[in-house]
């Protein structure tokens, strides 16, 4: 099975991304042998602080897209982002992922600089990890100065058909790419993802995501279940609402096939537990810790703003504050027989073999 999945042998592909019962398991336990082996059963904590719901863009799927109207925006004080720093420094986790909205104005853009600045500032040994969307080369670059040392941006998928189908004209598939490879200029750690069970998406879509992530040298992983949102062009259709509920089981377990394939073919990359997970399972996002994730991004984010960073319906934990989201979640992470760690930035092994060789 291994030597087939690393040759990219797509029948094999085809069979374990739909593989169910026993052929899954042991799909599951070759994934979590080889994280054993890299990372033990270590899981590194990172804050994430979603300080903005503002975005300009419309992607089909997202409950923040610009025209969703009932949607209240926000956007975080300094003051309010330094108190989040505060815990992230109590509860000892080494790293920060900075996550809003895309916005690409002048005042946005200072912003988002002054946070950087100001964290890397009071807080050096912190890793700091951007995830604000697409923005240009020189701007990436003064981040980079600042001290963000890590940049996310899903691909969302690697397909140009099913891309364009999923947003509006004006998002180009090419434009995000180039910025996933000016990150790599710029000697980011570069994380990027797709969604899994996306409607309209197929299983060789799935190969190829695969294919584009081995095939582009990436460093970190998010990648998430597709979850539907009521006031989404696609949330609103009923023969899409109808698709969803019939086949929400069956896509999360080829979602985890998905990140156990994943975990096989690139044993050293980071990859991150989503949030999204736990829509499906309370205990989904342990599930993917034990299989293939070796990161868990607890939210800091302040109770007031997390019920209005909803990219997608029945959110977990939105109404807890980041002291219990920090309780759960190690709880759970421990009780799954895994090992929390904090005090360390966690930076991607494959990275530094990608630079160092
Ligand atoms: N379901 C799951 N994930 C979503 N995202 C946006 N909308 C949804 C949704 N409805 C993901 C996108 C984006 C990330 C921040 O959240 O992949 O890149």
């Amino acid at each position: 099975m291994l030597k087939k999945i690393r040759k990219f042998d797509r029948k094999t592909l085809l069979k374990y991304l739909r593989a169910t019962g026993k052929r899954q398991a042991e799909l599951f336990e070759l994934a979590r042998q080889i994280k054993e082996e890299v990372f033990g059963q270590r899981i590194w904590f990172r804050g994430i602080i979603e300080f903005s719901n503002i975005c300009r863009n419309d992607c089909y799927y997202c409950g923040i897209r610009r025209s969703n109207a009932k949607q209240m925006r926000f956007q975080m004080s300094l003051k309010e982002i330094d108190d989040c720093l505060k815990f992230i420094k109590s509860a000892d986790y080494g790293s920060v992922v900075f996550q809003s909205g895309e916005l690409t104005t002048r005042t946005f853009k200072n912003q988002l600089l002054e946070i950087v600045k100001l964290t890397h500032k009071k807080y050096p040994n912190l890793g700091i990890t951007v995830s604000c969307g697409e923005q240009d080369f020189a701007y990436l670059k003064k981040l980079k100065a600042a001290g963000a040392s890590r940049y996310l941006l899903r691909i969302e998928t690697s397909s140009r058909k099913l891309y364009k189908k999923l947003h509006p004209r004006e998002m180009s598939w090419r434009k995000r790419f180039e910025c996933l490879k000016n990150l790599q200029k710029l000697s980011y750690q570069v994380g990027t993802g797709v969604m899994v069970g996306l409607p309209g998406q197929t299983i060789e879509d799935l190969i190829s995501d695969l294919k584009f992530f081995v095939d582009n040298k990436f460093d970190m992983f998010g990648i998430g279940p597709y979850v539907i949102h009521k006031d989404t062009p696609l949330g609103r259709d009923p023969k899409i609402q109808k698709w969803w509920q019939k086949n929400k089981e069956k896509n999360f377990s080829i979602f985890l096939n998905f990140l156990a394939i994943l975990r096989v073919l690139l044993p050293n990359v980071n990859i991150a537990a989503a949030t999204a997970c736990d829509v499906f399972d309370p205990l989904g996002r342990i599930k993917v810790l034990r299989i293939a994730g070796n990161v868990i991004m607890p939210s800091v984010t302040p109770k007031d703003y997390r019920d209005k960073y909803l990219l997608y319906e029945n959110k977990p934990n939105i109404d807890e504050g980041a002291d219990k989201s920090f309780e759960h979640i190690s709880n759970k992470i421990i009780q799954a027989g895994l090992k929390p760690i904090f005090g360390e930035q966690g930076n991607s092994p494959f990275y530094y073999q990608r630079i160092y060789g």
